[in-house]
């Protein structure tokens, strides 16, 4: 795995999407050089009274421009701070953190739901195959038109605004669409019922995890997620989200 770089990020832009949800473009050299999708970054407040890093997946990565971007919704203290920083103005990251996802030659449905959608744009700007994008929403879309010029995109809605009413497997249905790998990011609900669709269709799955995290850097456990297998830093059926994921096999992880 590349190695991670404590780097001090200038702040290139900042834009709101939609409400609630901001996209921010970070200069910010080696982490850039180092990261792929899947991976994420821990984002330290300037005020230091939040001693915690906050998790933010990697929405893209311009590796020339040394740029990567976040898009994050606000959620409290911290990530409300990030969305009051103007250009120029800086921050400190720590990264790449992170497996990221495996790249397959396999026709692909890239997923995801709500907040978890921004890290399938890099993943979808990598992976060389055939591929739909099955994106759930709340109700306000964003990214659409960074997706729809990487392929097929498919929307679901829970109030039914824009495209099939209902969720990410209510859109595959309702389309009739196949594929023989998932990749997916999302609420637990929806990885949870993805893990079940994969075992039925038999096909390969790969889900990112999320969970509250303090280290995020494998040192504390406080972000393990149930698993079949042991992990070997702590010998019990747990792995760290931060350190051995956050991309998992899906049967890999109990729910
Ligand atoms: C691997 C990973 C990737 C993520 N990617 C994104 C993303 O791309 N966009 C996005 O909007 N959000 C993402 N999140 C969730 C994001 O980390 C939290 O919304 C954020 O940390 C909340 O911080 P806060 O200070 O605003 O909220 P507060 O509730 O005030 O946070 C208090 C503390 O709890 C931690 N915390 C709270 N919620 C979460 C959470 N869901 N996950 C982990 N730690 C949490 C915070 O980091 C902080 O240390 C990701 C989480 C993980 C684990
Ligand atoms: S956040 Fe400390 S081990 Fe994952």
């Amino acid at each position: 795995m590349a190695e991670k770089t404590r780097e001090i990020a200038v702040i290139e832009s900042q834009t709101q999407l939609t409400d609630g949800i901001f996209s921010m473009w970070l200069h910010v050299p080696a982490i850039a050089k180092n990261a792929k999708a899947g991976q994420f970054v821990s984002v330290y407040c300037n005020d230091k009274t939040k001693l915690l890093p906050r998790p933010i997946s990697i929405c893209e990565i311009e590796k020339e421009q040394g740029k990567i971007r976040l898009v994050y919704r606000v959620a409290g203290d911290g990530t409300k701070e990030f969305s009051t920083m103007q250009k120029g103005e800086s921050l400190a990251l720590v990264g790449p953190l992170g497996n990221g996802f495996p790249k397959e030659k396999k026709k692909a449905f890239l997923i995801g739901g709500g907040i978890g959608i921004p890290p399938m744009l890099q993943l979808a700007k990598e992976l060389d195959c055939e591929k739909q994008m099955i994106l759930g929403f709340r109700d306000t879309l964003f990214l659409m038109d960074e997706f729809k010029a990487q392929g097929e995109v498919f929307v679901a809605t829970e109030d039914g605004s824009f495209g099939t009413k209902g969720n990410v497997l209510d859109a595959i249905r309702e389309n009739a669409l196949t594929a023989d790998i998932i990749y997916a990011c999302g609420p637990t609900p929806m990885l949870r019922a993805l893990k079940e669709y994969a075992l039925e269709q038999k096909m390969e799955c790969y889900i990112s995890m999320e969970e509250r995290m303090a280290c995020g850097i494998g040192a504390c456990l406080a972000c393990v997620c149930k698993t079949k297998e042991k992990d070997a830093h702590s010998n019990v059926n747990n792995k760290r989200i931060c350190k051995e994921g956050p991309v998992f096999r899906a049967e890999e992880v109990e729910f």
